[in-house]
């Protein structure tokens, strides 16, 4: 039986390739720099059948373990479309738009994710490196749970620290502020996918975190280990819709090479 930490220490015996398709550099390029923060949308809809693509698109993000700690609320409903704008403090990024999707960063579904990941492993036609499934099965637990009230937390923290005074050491998530920032980092990187996605059929989006996160939480009955990581407008952008020119600072302030 293989190490659970193997997978990371050796390239597992595996029989599967995948060829790099063929991109267009500048068609990506024009779509990373046409994307703005659109505060004003015209009255154009989105066609439902584009909304699904740029949220199939979006689940394609990179995520930690692949355990998708994630969730995309399409709101549709009118009457909660109407609550989230006032939510979302009238903001005219959200009054204007033709769609809203609640980006939600859940603390408590990796668990559940884990076992469906064994699951698609067990099931799968080809050789599962066994190092995947021993990471799965035994070291993502360890890695993830955070026991009751997350009272493994320090404990944990301690551990990491000890073991890390010989070698290079993971030094979490230990607790529920790590789960935090561990949940968020892989639902930002959908919310990027979505914005992006949005800019390649043609559409404009905004990013808010200027919103009433509790009770966003509640208007979407959602528990309190979801958490609001951003809600995202969507729509055609008004001539008038970008309040200004992208400003970006010194990128030496940004990019070193070391
Ligand atoms: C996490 C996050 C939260 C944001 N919240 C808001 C918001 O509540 N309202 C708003 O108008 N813009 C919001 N923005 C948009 C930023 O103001 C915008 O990205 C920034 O000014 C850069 O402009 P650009 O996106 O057009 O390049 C947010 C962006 C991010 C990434």
């Amino acid at each position: 039986m293989p190490k659970a930490t193997e997978i990371f220490e050796k390239v597992p015996d595996f029989d599967y390739s995948e060829n790099a398709t063929s991109t267009n550099p500048e068609e990506f390029e024009k779509v990373v720099r046409s994307r703005r923060s659109t505060r004003i949308y015209t009255d154009e809809p989105i066609p439902e059948e584009i909304m699904r693509r740029c949220l199939e698109l979006t689940l394609l993000a990179p995520n930690s373990s692949n355990l998708q700690p994630w969730e995309f609320h399409w709101v549709r409903d009118r009457d909660k479309k109407t609550e989230l704008i006032r939510l979302c403090l009238g903001q005219p990024a959200a009054a204007t738009a033709q769609e809203l999707i609640v980006c939600v960063a859940r603390l408590d579904t990796w668990n559940r994710n884990r076992k469906m990941m064994i699951e698609a492993m067990e099931r799968s036609d080809r050789e599962v490196p066994a190092s995947a499934l021993a990471y799965y099965r035994r070291l993502a637990p360890l890695a993830y749970n955070q026991g009751p009230f997350s009272i493994f937390g320090p404990f944990k923290k301690l551990v990491f620290w000890a073991l890390a005074l010989r070698k290079p050491m993971p030094r979490g998530p230990a607790g529920k502020a790590d789960m935090r920032v561990w949940a968020h980092k892989s639902t930002a990187l959908g919310c990027e996918n979505l914005m992006l996605s949005l800019r390649a059929f043609g559409y404009d989006s905004c990013p808010m975190e200027g919103m009433d996160s509790t009770r966003v939480r509640k208007l979407l009955k959602l528990p309190r280990a979801a958490e609001i990581c951003m809600v995202i407008s969507a729509g055609k952008r008004a001539p008038q819709g970008i309040y200004g020119e992208q400003i970006r600072f010194d990128p030496s302030l940004f990019l070193f090479e070391v």
